[in-house]
């Protein structure tokens, strides 16, 4: 096997992994193989990507021919019939007026592109004194400057400085009162008034967006209390902020719709996405833009000029539009997202069930995500770290984030994997 020395691996404790490594050399449907030949369960869609399970011909044979075809498209001022062709068949699930989008490659270059438009079509319109941003704590916005700005999980920003200035956290929404609820907590509506609050401290005019996950994700599924979500709409429309959903991991069925907007009802003026988009086989993330923000943007450009000075030189890969387009189509052709909300009582009663087990301190979901906090025992994440370490000789992967373990099976899973999941999961926690 190669020397393990040279890779850094990210979000990991290195010095650790290498001492026991966990390597993945194939991938098919539900199911990773590692080096020695187990057949590991995907219980996390890979890291929330592949909804589609793993290794799907068809995406397999979009990449394949287009890189046949047109390996590279230089992106900017020329462009390749597959960006186009994407972008509308985004058009077509995306909520409300949210017709345009910019192309990027992560999560966290959606982030940072969406901080960018918000200023940019605030100074268009000729308020250029909007430039804070509101956001929350627990939030997971990326890694890149501005999303580590906007982000509340303390580890991701406390060793890389101050942050973008103006950047303020409203309250994340974990409530006691809340526990073990499926689906949307009765308690912590007015939590939204956080943004209020701001608004009365700093001058709502002097706001550019709010930044939300509508279900945090990363830092261990946090529900939104019912109403919260339609109060920050209601406090963002009274003051002209923009609102962002951060869908990058509600994106593409996760909740039962395209959108957990469309889940929730809430309109905002712009989404980021990633990880779904192209089903992980080609790095992508994307940013949808409402008719209005677009026009006030691109109207306020000189005749002739470029209107957003943006961009990555892989925006727009023809290799990750590729898959995109065959990923989009899959989830179209086979209802893919009317399956995930098929799925998904079956699935948070099961997670519900493990209610039971004493080292478990709380249990969140909502459509096929799953958020399981156990009692830290020892530092912070050791818990976690012993519990995931088990799974895997179990045979199950998982994402753990600090204490909590975070499920997110592929909007394929059948009942059988779900069972899986959940026994595996009651056998190694029962244990610990
Ligand atoms: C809500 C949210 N935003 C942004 C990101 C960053 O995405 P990436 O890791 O592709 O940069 C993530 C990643 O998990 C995320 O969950």
């Amino acid at each position: 096997m190669a020397d393990l020395d040279h890779y850094w691996l990210p979000f990991t404790p290195n010095r650790l992994f290498k001492k026991d490594p966990r390597l993945l050399v194939r991938a098919e449907g539900m199911y990773f193989w590692n080096d020695r030949g187990d057949r590991l369960l995907d219980g996390c869609s890979g890291l929330f990507c592949c909804a589609l399970g793993h290794g799907r011909p068809e995406i397999l044979d979009a990449i394949s021919q287009q890189y046949q075809a047109l390996d590279f498209g230089t992106p900017f001022q020329y462009s390749h019939p597959g960006a186009f062709e994407l972008a509308g068949m985004l058009a077509d699930i995306t909520p409300g007026n949210l017709n345009r989008f910019f192309f990027a490659n992560s999560g966290s270059e959606a982030v940072d592109t969406a901080m960018k438009i918000a200023l940019l079509y605030h100074r268009a319109g000729g308020e250029g004194q909007r430039q804070r941003f509101v956001s929350r704590e627990r939030s997971y916005h990326g890694v890149n400057i501005g999303g580590i700005s906007l982000s509340g999980m303390v580890k991701n920003r406390e060793s890389f400085g101050s942050g973008l200035p103006g950047v303020v956290h409203m309250r994340h929404t974990w409530l006691e009162e809340n526990r073990f609820t499926p689906g949307q907590g009765e308690h912590g509506e007015d939590l939204a008034d956080d943004l209020q609050r701001f608004v009365d401290l700093y001058g709502g005019d002097t706001i550019a967006a709010c930044f939300v996950e509508p279900i945090a994700g990363s830092t261990g599924i946090l529900v939104p209390p019912r109403g919260y979500l339609e109060r920050l709409r209601q406090i963002c429309d009274r003051h002209g902020i923009l609102l962002v959903f951060d869908e990058v991991i509600t994106g593409f069925g996760r909740t039962g719709k395209p959108f957990a907007a469309q889940t929730f009802g809430v309109l905002p003026d712009l989404i980021t996405v990633a990880k779904g988009l192209s089903n992980g086989a080609v790095p992508m993330g994307a940013v949808a833009i409402s008719d209005a923000i677009y026009q006030q943007i691109t109207a306020s450009a000189p005749e002739g000029g470029i209107e957003f000075f943006h961009g990555y030189t892989y925006s727009a890969h023809p290799l990750a539009c590729a898959a995109g387009i065959a990923t989009q189509q899959i989830f179209r052709d086979e209802g893919i997202f009317e399956r995930s909300a098929e799925l998904a009582p079956y699935f948070l009663e099961r997670v519900f069930d493990l209610r039971g087990v004493p080292v478990i301190r709380d249990i969140r979901g909502y459509g096929l995500l799953g958020g399981i906090e156990l009692a830290p025992a020892g530092g912070l994440g050791q818990r976690g770290y012993a519990a995931l370490q088990r799974f895997y000789a179990a045979g199950l992967i998982v994402r753990v984030t600090a204490d909590t373990v975070i499920l997110a099976p592929a909007l394929i899973a059948e009942r059988e994997h779900v069972d899986r999941i959940c026994d595996t999961l009651r056998e190694v926690l029962s244990a610990l």
